[in-house]
């Protein structure tokens, strides 16, 4: 429990440096940030090597948990006749059990709304729309050349361009797609039926439209508030399960010498605060920009 405990703090680190982008990095520059990303964790070999110790991890880090929980109880089936549980121990560490349930439930439900939709759905590709005044013809009275509003959306690509996949013609109410989507991402010429590159799923706008509320461009979601006050409410849940399990790892593993206590201690409570802080922050303000 105290490895994969260790591994799972090291992956929040790991996942709150990424996910700080969404926030430090804005506009078209922080989608771009944010879905290349999001595509290197997704296909990097060595990262997908991370990913499955994390998914172990969490399962095992829970089932080893809840058995201990149980063997616990069952060597002690009645209660001390005196029990005065906050001289031997902080809160914390005697709910680390519902702790660790909640933050498994908060998991369970952060990756159907995050990690499922990223691998199992053909998520929108990463795409912008550009208005652009473009000649369509000349006017054959005066002669002199029709200029006509032309929207053009481009899709981002692996291979870091924005390749043009519809024009519409706004005024004469005419939009031509070039390419479809096939395999999810990849893009084919319409006319040839070649393979032209493969677009970047955008889950930044997955994000931004979970917590946000009206940003430009993207849906609504009237649910938003209700999310961000159940991340941070998680994220406080994880705190306190941090607060006594960051430490406590390192005394199961026989690391917290004497010497050591003391700032072992405090580097797993400054952990527990700031970690989830940082966490909690980004939804805030996605939903308050
Ligand atoms: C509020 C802050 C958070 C945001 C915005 C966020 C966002 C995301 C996103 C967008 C993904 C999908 C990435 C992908 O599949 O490549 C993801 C995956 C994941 N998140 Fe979070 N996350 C947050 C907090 C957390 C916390 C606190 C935990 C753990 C307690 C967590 C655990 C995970 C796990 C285990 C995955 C799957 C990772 C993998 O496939 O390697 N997330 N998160």
């Amino acid at each position: 429990m105290a490895l994969t405990g260790l591994f799972l703090c090291l992956f929040l680190v790991g996942h709150l440096l990424g996910n700080l982008q969404l926030i430090f990095i804005t506009g078209e520059e922080g989608k771009v940030a944010f879905n290349e990303y999001a595509y290197f964790m997704t296909h990097n070999p060595a990262v997908k090597v991370l990913s499955y110790l994390t998914y172990f991890s969490i399962l095992f880090h829970a089932i080893d948990g809840l058995m201990l929980t149980i063997q616990n109880k069952k060597a002690r089936p009645t209660n001390y006749a005196m029990n005065k549980p906050n001289t031997n121990s902080s809160t914390p560490a005697r709910y680390m059990a519902i702790l660790g349930t909640v933050v498994l439930v908060f998991i369970c439900t952060h990756m159907v709304n995050f990690w499922a939709k990223m691998h199992f759905t053909n998520m929108p590709l990463h795409t912008i729309t550009k208005s652009i005044e473009a000649p369509v013809g000349q006017d054959p009275t005066t002669g002199q050349p029709v200029v006509k509003e032309l929207e053009v959306d481009y899709v981002y690509t692996t291979n870091g361009q924005y390749q043009e996949s519809k024009v519409s013609l706004a005024e004469m109410n005419y939009s031509e797609e070039k390419y479809e989507i096939k395999k999810g991402t990849m893009l084919y010429d319409k006319t040839s039926g070649l393979k032209v590159a493969e677009g970047l799923k955008d889950l930044h706008s997955q994000v931004m439209t979970f917590f946000g509320q009206d940003i430009k461009g993207l849906p609504s979601n009237s649910n938003a508030l209700l999310y961000v006050i159940l991340y941070v409410l998680s994220m406080a849940v994880l705190g306190f399960h941090l607060w006594h399990g960051f430490s406590s790892a390192f005394q199961t593993l026989g690391l917290r010498s004497k010497k050591y206590v003391g700032a072992i201690s405090m580097a797993g409570k400054l952990f527990a605060v700031i970690i989830p802080a940082a966490f909690a922050i980004i939804p805030i303000l996605i939903y308050l920009a």
